[in-house]
């Protein structure tokens, strides 16, 4: 039998195993919105506490997760055949998957994370092949732009669960310092509002990721835009809308509609201009 490998990251970072787990869990049920045989494969890799972590993580949880990576793999198709040469750029990237569902084996790929987490990735996902590059810096660390260099081809760039961890300045700082220098770039990310981080925070917790605080919350996408000239609306999108449809529990079905009546959680896709 392989041995398994031990994870051990910051507090913030040992967060990526929601996604990976939520997306191991999906590919299981009848009629996934994923089917990410490679998140199987690394969930069965790695050594964590996996009956704890699957006891907390309830229906609705997996399914937000993955419909998250749903949405953007569908937008980062689009983006693709608009640009099949372009650029996907990850922040924070953990050991999202995104790759192996969405190349078009022309694109160039790009996953940032802190240095733990890339070392992480690097040990269980190596990357494929020379299309394929891994920045070890956090996002705050603006020298990544150097690393991703000429975006003449497009860029998308994609930041699943991550912003919310941080403070709504340090969020306004760090788009407004990338738009005008990412010109023509789109860009798109999970929010969630005052309300809905009340509810997710309780499931990381639950997850027994204490130390992780869900920091900033907005409903309107708006406060963004106003935030830089620089910074268009492409569109929003809430949570659950058009799903397709699958066999949920009658309490993940209501809890979904909730979701969506009170636009607890969306995506913003912006375009920097
Ligand atoms: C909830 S996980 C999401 C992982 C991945 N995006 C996914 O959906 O599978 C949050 C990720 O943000 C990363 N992160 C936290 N602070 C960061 C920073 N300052 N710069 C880059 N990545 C950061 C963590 O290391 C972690 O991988």
């Amino acid at each position: 039998m392989s041995t398994k490998i031990k994870v051990k990251l910051g507090r913030v970072q040992e967060t990526l195993l929601l996604p990976l787990v939520s997306r191991a869990k999906e590919t299981e049920y009848k009629n996934p919105l994923l089917n990410d045989t490679k998140a199987v494969g690394l969930f069965k890799q790695i050594d964590v506490d996996k009956k704890k972590l699957l006891r907390n993580i309830t229906e609705i949880g997996v399914h937000g997760l993955c419909y998250r990576a749903y949405k953007m793999d569908e937008a980062i198709r689009t983006f693709l055949q608009k640009h099949p040469n372009g650029k996907i750029l990850d922040i924070g990237a953990g050991l999202d998957t995104t790759y192996y569902r969405c190349d078009n084996g022309k694109a160039l790929w790009y996953d940032l994370d802190l240095p733990d987490s890339i070392a992480l990735r690097t040990q269980l996902l190596p990357p494929p092949n020379k299309r394929v590059t891994y920045i070890a810096k956090s996002m705050l660390d603006y020298t990544w732009i150097d690393d991703i260099g000429d975006i003449s081809n497009g860029l998308f760039i994609t930041i699943p669960g991550v912003l919310p961890y941080f403070k709504e300045e340090d969020v306004r700082v760090f788009l407004s310092t990338i738009a005008p220098r990412l010109k023509g770039a789109e860009i798109m990310f999970d929010v969630i509002s005052q309300f809905g981080k009340f509810f997710v925070d309780m499931r990381i917790k639950a997850a027994g990721m204490k130390e992780a605080h869900l920091e900033w919350g907005i409903l309107d996408a708006k406060t963004v835009t106003d935030w830089s000239k620089h910074i268009e609306l492409v569109r929003t999108i809430k949570f659950f809308e058009a799903m397709p449809k699958s066999n949920q529990r009658l309490s993940t079905k209501v809890a979904m509609q909730f979701n969506r009546i009170f636009d607890m959680t969306q995506l913003f896709h912006l375009r920097f201009v």
